[in-house]
This record gives structure tokens, sequence and C-alpha cells, in this order.
């Protein structure tokens, strides 16, 4: 029993790396040194076996290590002067001091062609998703991460002048009230809406907690450009379907079944693939424990589309 715990452990790792690999070009000259072949040493003792399986047996990586690995190329610095940062688990969204409108800034400081489309990212976490794709579309596309830890947020905005990213912007906001207000004054389109791994806030009367209600999602689609796209995901089944729930419901959007030849849902409909090309934190993170992440796209049709 345990020593098959142990196997679908090193599998499920193994198919980590491999997914890792796929993503992350950088990657493929440093696979785990913990190759899993125990079988081609069935000839020697069982000491020397012992001996070779413990040589193999380095210790597995970590997520953090993984998550570490897979934003290696961004090279951020661990060195921020920013005194001591001690980065709470959670936060109340419904606490008076979270439930004030975060100011609109001034969107020429905050990029440097404020007229770009724009992605935004509702609870970007450390920002380091969002600074990997700014990285790869410059003078394309702006990113806009907006997250309710202010802390993390100062990290983040640090990490970004220190690549010297002019395309990327983190706020300090609580989206399910600030999100209308700052797309409403962005000088460009919105293209992209992406809210992946939120909190669950699992009790029944926390899922008021929740960052997507009814006022966001009307805020979404009623500011996504033609042919704009809402992508969302969870590594919790229940999380995934209350998003699921809540944008099938809105007739302007439609869910996108087939994204390429390469990029199908499954026959629940749920994305079989990650369409970003980088995995986000979370996502490292369950995919390390075996999880599943259940994806869902959409589009608002052109006018010509519909
Ligand atoms: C589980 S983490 C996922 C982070 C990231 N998206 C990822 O996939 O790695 C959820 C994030 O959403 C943030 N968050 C929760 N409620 C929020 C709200 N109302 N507005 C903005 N951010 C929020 C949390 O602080 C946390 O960083």
């Amino acid at each position: 029993m345990a020593s098959s715990y142990c196997c679908s452990r090193l599998l499920l790792q193994s198919q980590s790396w491999r997914l890792m690999l796929r993503f992350s070009p950088f990657l493929a000259t440093s696979p785990p040194s913990s190759s899993l072949s125990f079988s081609s040493n069935c000839h020697v003792s069982s000491s020397a076996q012992l001996t070779t399986l413990q040589q193999q047996q380095q210790p597995l990586p970590r997520s953090s290590q993984l998550v570490a690995l897979e934003y290696a190329d961004l090279n951020l610095s661990h060195n921020l002067d920013l005194g001591h940062v001690r980065i709470r688990q959670h936060v109340n969204p419904l606490s008076s001091s979270l439930s004030v409108p975060a100011q609109v800034p001034e969107w020429n400081h905050a990029f440097a062609d404020p007229t770009l489309p724009l992605m935004v990212d509702i609870g970007c976490g450390s920002g380091r998703f969002l600074m990997w794709l700014a990285k790869r579309t410059p003078k394309e596309r702006n990113f806009l991460g907006l997250e309710i830890r202010q802390k993390i947020v100062k990290r983040a905005e640090s990490w970004a002048k220190d690549l010297a990213l002019d395309n990327v912007h983190f706020l300090f906001a609580n989206a399910t009230i600030s999100f209308k207000q700052l797309v409403e004054s962005y000088p460009g389109p919105l293209a992209l809406v992406s809210i992946l791994c939120p909190d669950p806030h699992f009790k029944k009367r926390h899922h008021k907690r929740r960052v997507l209600q009814k006022p966001l999602v009307d805020a979404i689609v009623d500011n996504l450009m033609p042919g704009g796209q809402v992508f969302t995901q969870s590594d919790v089944f229940e999380m995934a379907l209350d998003m699921r729930n809540q944008f099938d419901e809105v007739e302007t959007l439609k869910h996108i079944e087939v994204l390429n030849p390469s990029m199908l849902c499954d026959s629940e409909g749920w994305l079989l693939g990650n369409p970003m090309g980088i995995r986000t934190e979370r996502e490292i993170h369950a995919e390390h424990e075996g999880a599943k992440i259940y994806r869902r796209l959409y589009q608002k049709p052109c006018p010509c589309q519909t």
C-alpha cells in the first residue's frame, strides 16, 4: 500500500516535470536527477541496489522550487528593499478597510502606451504570471494585476520596476468592488480577463467573500471588447463550477469548445490544457499534488459573428 502510494507520487511528480519541460524550454537541460528507472538495476546485489536507490531518491523538488524553476528566466531579485515582509495567507474582502474602491491610476504613468489592448488578472497573487506574459509581448498588450494583499502588490511592483517592464502594472484593489471603475477609465480596449484559482471560501456562509459576484460578471461582460475573452480556472471543482455557472448564464458570451486543433475540451466541457503558455503558481502547486485543473474560456463574439 505504502509503496504503491509512493510510486504514484513519483509518477505524478515525473508528470509535473514533463509538463514543466513542455512549458519551459530553459528547463530542458535540468530534469530532476531522480529518474524513475529503478528496475534497470535488478542485476546488482541488494545492498548495492539500496545504495543506488538512495542515490536515485534524492529529495524530490518541492513545489516552491518548481515555481522558481518555471519562472527562472524572469531572474527575480530576492533582495528587494521592502523591509520585513510578512505576507498574510488570507484577508477578508468584506472588511470595511477593503471595501474602499481603489484609486484609478494615471494610465499614462502605469503603462508606456495606455491605448494597447489590456489583460486584467483578477487575484494575481505574486504577479510572476503576468510579468512572464508582459515580458513576452512588449508593445502588443498591457497587463494589469489586481490583488487584495497589499504587501505582495508592493513586491510585484518592485519586481516589475527591476525588470524595466513598461507594460505591466499591479494595483492593490478589491477586484469585486474596483474592477468596473478601473476598466471603464482605461483608454484602450479590454481584451482578456482571467480569474485563476480564486480563493474558494468553502463554507456556504462565506460564499459572499468569493471574488466573482454578479456585479463583477456584469462589469467584465459590459467592458469586454468584441472578440475579447474571459479565462477561468481552478483546481477546486466546486469553485470552477461556480465560475462556469455564472459565465454560462451570460447570453452575450460564447464558450470556446475548440481553441485550436490541439486545444480541445473534454466531454464535460473543460479545456484540456493551459492556453496561456505558463502555469500560475497555484496551478503548479495543485498539479504537483496531482490535482486536475478545470478551465473554461469564453469569448464575446464580434458583431460580424452574431
Ligand atoms: C489562491 S490565490 C491564486 C493566485 C494566482 N491567481 C494563482 O493562480 O497562483 C487567490 C488570490 O486572489 C487574491 N484575492 C482574493 N480575493 C480578492 C479580491 N476580492 N480582489 C483581489 N484579489 C483577491 C488573494 O489575495 C490571492 O492572492
